[in-house]
């Protein structure tokens, strides 16, 4: 005999309650670094936007840098540890395998016993993590969602490699999705394309670096080749994320892409013919690229000083290893 399965049913819609950031204390200038790499500190300026970035201190983890920036999310939401039901956290620089740094954040927070994993899609994790909280809420498996994006990218770059040394940086932001009468996040557009598989890439695989008893392994970026593809591929993407969300690029208060260079910024603002009123998260500048941190932090900044409203309307995109990308409509908390 064959049962009916009570079907799943959740909130009629999800919003991103809170935010918070964690920026490592240790604050890296460009003059730092360009010896090691015959480089500038006019030319990474020039290229990239980067003046300054965060790198983490001597056993500061993905998840000590997660708890900060989870705790002032829970606090702008108004909601205790215990209420949260689900953890994401978005990552490429955990440095275990196994297990994922999501319930060992739980379990640090005191959250009880929540379903807690990882997810890994480079500087569009956070993106995609948000999208993943809003269907838990509307399905009913998770009333309150914590999504953090974390690197500690410091240990996976080369600090002698021209085209990555001074690009990446570390740091965490944590946002809270919740329960909402209203849609306070959009449709996601979100994808990927394989074919570009080595474009950004850890050098080496971890058993080769054992086998053959290889250097340790850092993160590879043809920058060209990724400039091209953010330019031109990502700003489609942007728009269709408008579309499926109905809102206008007149109407919203806030773009938040991923902080990869300050031109591929200008350049997607130009393609989406972006108004002046729209507030243009520019965090590049002094956090560098922070890969699935990058979105959270530039959100939290612009909230936090003033540049966006609370309650405002956000288009925010990641995009970055994989290649993978997602973008989506948001409420500001
Ligand atoms: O987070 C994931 C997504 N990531 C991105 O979206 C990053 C996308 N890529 C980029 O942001 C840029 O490609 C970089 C900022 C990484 C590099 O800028 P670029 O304008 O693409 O530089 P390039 O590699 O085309 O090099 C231009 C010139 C070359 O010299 P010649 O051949 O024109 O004489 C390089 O040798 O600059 C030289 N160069 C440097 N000079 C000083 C390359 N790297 C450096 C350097 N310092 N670090």
């Amino acid at each position: 005999m064959t049962g009916l399965i009570t079907p799943p049913s959740g909130a009629a819609h999800a919003r991103i309650s809170g935010i918070g950031a964690y920026r490592p204390r240790r604050v890296v200038p460009n003059s730092e670094l360009v010896e090691a790499i015959d480089s500038s500190d006019e030319w990474i300026q020039e290229r990239s936007g980067i003046k300054t970035r965060h790198f983490a201190g001597d056993g500061e983890s993905v998840i000590d840098m997660s708890e900060f920036a989870t705790r002032d999310a829970l606090a702008m939401a108004g909601i205790e540890a215990g209420e949260v039901d689900a953890v994401i956290l978005a990552t490429v620089t955990h440095p275990y395998q196994t297990p994922a740094a999501a319930p060992a954040l739980a379990d640090r927070m005191g959250m009880g016993k929540p379903a807690a994993f990882d997810i890994s899609a480079a500087c569009a994790g956070y993106c995609h993590g948000i999208s993943l909280a809003s269907d838990m809420v509307r399905g009913g498996s998770a009333r309150n969602v914590a999504v953090v994006g974390v690197e500690r990218l410091s240990d996976f770059t080369s600090r002698t490699d021209r085209g990555t040394a001074f690009i990446f940086g570390d740091g965490a932001g944590a946002a809270i999705v919740t329960a909402s009468d209203t849609a306070g996040i959009g449709p996601t557009v979100w994808g990927s394309e394989g074919d570009k598989w080595d474009v950004i890439a850890q050098n080496e695989s971890w058993i080769d670096v054992h086998e053959q008893k290889l250097d340790w392994p850092t993160i590879g970026m043809q920058g060209q080749r990724v400039f091209r593809w953010a330019v031109w591929s990502m700003a489609p993407v942007a728009q269709r994320a408008l579309e499926v969300a109905g809102v206008t690029v007149d109407q919203l208060d806030a773009f938040i892409p991923h902080q990869a260079n300050v031109r591929i910024i200008d350049a997607m603002c130009k393609q989406l013919k972006m108004p002046d009123h729209v507030a243009v998260a520019r965090d590049i500048v002094d956090s560098a690229n922070t890969s699935a941190a990058s979105v959270p932090l530039a959100t939290e900044r612009m909230l936090r000083e003033g540049a966006a409203p609370r309650g405002g309307l956000a288009l925010q995109i990641g995009f970055g290893a994989g290649l993978s990308y997602a973008a989506q409509v948001i409420t500001l908390p």
